[in-house]
């Protein structure tokens, strides 16, 4: 059984037993119903270094929607199995309380890299998680943490932060984790009815063929209005973005320039889907 640390006290204890005794730390932050991308972070960070703590918190500060935060599935017993069998050293899995006191008053904000894309779609997301990450990393003291491509624009937000911060952690990006026919996993696939789960691999097979013709020399514009369509011809209901930007910056770009990413969300059977890829 993997201890689960409930209190910030209690993991302080533990972090200063294992710095004590010359231990590298290692944070993998998630919000649970853990799934096999989180699994995979898990593992490269128990390969990485000597003790790996797993946390697992629903920060309300970074749902724009209260009822998307009251519906986020909470499966901590099965999430501490699952990481049983990776082999992790703890869970931290606080109350908000006691990541927010009465009179908690700081929020952490990133501009330029936070603000497009799901910056734009989800006002305030962003300062939210960087606001917590921050408190994670200052909580576990570690020395490398692992967060997930598939949240592309976190990730890169995460790096600004810890950049600008000077904070001494060393981020790791890991591989997006998709099922055999290559929908990237995510906690929200579980919503999607029978027929709209057939049709969500279709937003990344889109990107995917965008990215060769991309590659290719086509015209920017015609591609990404192709695959739009595909999308929504595949079923989706609603694009919210599909998009080339610069890899780290995001940027708007007119004309392709590598490294680029492709990036997309898009509304499917009331789920909202994201994804991208690397050009
Ligand atoms: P959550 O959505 O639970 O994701 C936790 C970590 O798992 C993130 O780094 C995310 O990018 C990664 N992840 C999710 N699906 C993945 C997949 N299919 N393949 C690889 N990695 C995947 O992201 C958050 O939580 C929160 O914003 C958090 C960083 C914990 C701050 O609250």
């Amino acid at each position: 059984m993997v201890e689960i640390l409930r209190t910030v006290a209690a993991l302080k204890a533990r972090v200063q037993e294992w710095k004590a005794a010359g231990a590298s730390i290692g944070v993998v932050p998630t919000m649970g119903a853990l799934h096999d991308g989180h699994l995979s972070l898990a593992r490269a960070a128990r390969a990485g270094v000597d003790r790996v703590v797993v946390t697992i918190f629903v920060n309300p500060k970074q749902f724009n929607n209260p009822d998307d935060l009251k519906k986020y599935p909470r499966t901590l017993e099965a999430d501490a199995a699952l990481l049983g069998t990776v082999g992790v050293d703890a869970i931290f899995a606080p109350d908000p309380a006691e990541v927010y006191p009465p009179g908690f008053a700081t929020t952490i904000s990133v501009s330029g890299v936070s603000e497009p894309l799901e910056g734009a779609h989800r006002p305030g997301h962003f300062d939210g998680v960087a606001t917590v990450v921050t408190k994670l990393f200052g909580m576990t003291r570690a020395d490398r943490a692992w967060f997930g491509q598939k949240d592309w624009q976190q990730l890169q937000v995460v790096l600004r932060l810890v950049a600008d911060l000077n904070l001494k952690v060393e981020v790791v990006g890991a591989e997006t984790v998709r099922d055999a026919d290559g929908l990237a996993l995510s906690s929200r696939n579980a919503r999607l009815s029978e027929e709209a789960r057939g049709i969500a691999p279709s937003l990344y097979w889109a990107l995917q063929s965008a990215a060769g013709d991309i590659r290719d020399g086509e015209p920017l514009d015609e591609v990404l209005e192709e695959a739009r369509e595909a999308v929504l011809g595949a079923g989706f209901d609603k694009i919210e973005y599909l998009e080339l930007r610069t890899a780290a910056m995001l940027d708007p770009m007119t004309r392709f320039d590598a490294p680029a990413r492709l990036l997309a969300a898009a509304w499917l059977d009331g789920v909202r889907l994201i994804d991208n890829i690397p050009v």
